[in-house]
């Protein structure tokens, strides 16, 4: 008697299990797949931002084939001109330096040497933002951080790349 007054209790406890593990399994799908559509957006956004111009090595004489592993590990040859010598930073390890918020504020906030282009990077939409930080993130540690900035007093000790106007050769 108790045992058939209590089934369908037993059996409500088991809908309601079954609902909220369907309900889980959904969230999950839909997050993974919103996961997936960030990362996305991530890469096409590093792709057409042009970041791997400068961020990863060889990536402009190779005309863009460098393989993603290799993408956004950073350049030891600086730029060098009257701001001193920059070195595009590895981006893939200077994002597990910060978590998303303060990449966010970095980038709204931030106001980098020559050549960065970090007026770019401020023009971005927060979403635009956390998609590449979200993707960057995927990539992985990889690679060594870039040498340290120099001053515009001391010598570099890497190969660098001259920024400055050069004068035009006399009766070339
Ligand atoms: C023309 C070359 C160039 C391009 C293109 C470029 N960067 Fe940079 N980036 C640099 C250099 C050089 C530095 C180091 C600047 C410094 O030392 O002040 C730098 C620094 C940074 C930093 C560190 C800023 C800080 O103050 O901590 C971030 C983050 C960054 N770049 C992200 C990007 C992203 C994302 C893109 C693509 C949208 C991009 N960069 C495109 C050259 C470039």
């Amino acid at each position: 008697m108790i045992a058939t007054r209590c089934a369908p209790a037993a059996l409500a406890v088991l809908a309601a299990i079954a609902v909220v593990t369907l309900a889980f399994a959904d969230t999950l799908r839909a997050s993974t797949s919103a996961d997936r559509s960030n990362l996305d957006r991530g890469r096409y956004l590093v792709k057409i931002g042009g970041c791997n111009d400068c961020h990863t090595t060889g990536y402009t004489r190779a005309g863009g084939q460098v393989d993603e592993k290799e993408w956004l590990t950073g350049h030891a040859v600086g730029f060098r001109g009257p701001w001193g010598t920059t070195y595009p930073p590895n981006l893939r390890l200077y994002v597990r330096s910060m978590n998303e918020d303060q990449w966010v504020a970095r980038a709204k906030r931030g106001e980098s040497r020559p050549p960065m282009p970090w007026f770019s990077l401020r023009a971005m939409t927060e979403g635009d933002l956390r998609a590449m930080y979200r993707y960057i993130r995927a990539l992985g540690a990889a690679g060594e951080p870039a040498p340290a900035y120099v001053p515009p007093t001391a010598e570099p000790q890497t190969p660098f790349i001259l920024l400055a106007p050069q004068p035009a050769k006399a009766g070339g």
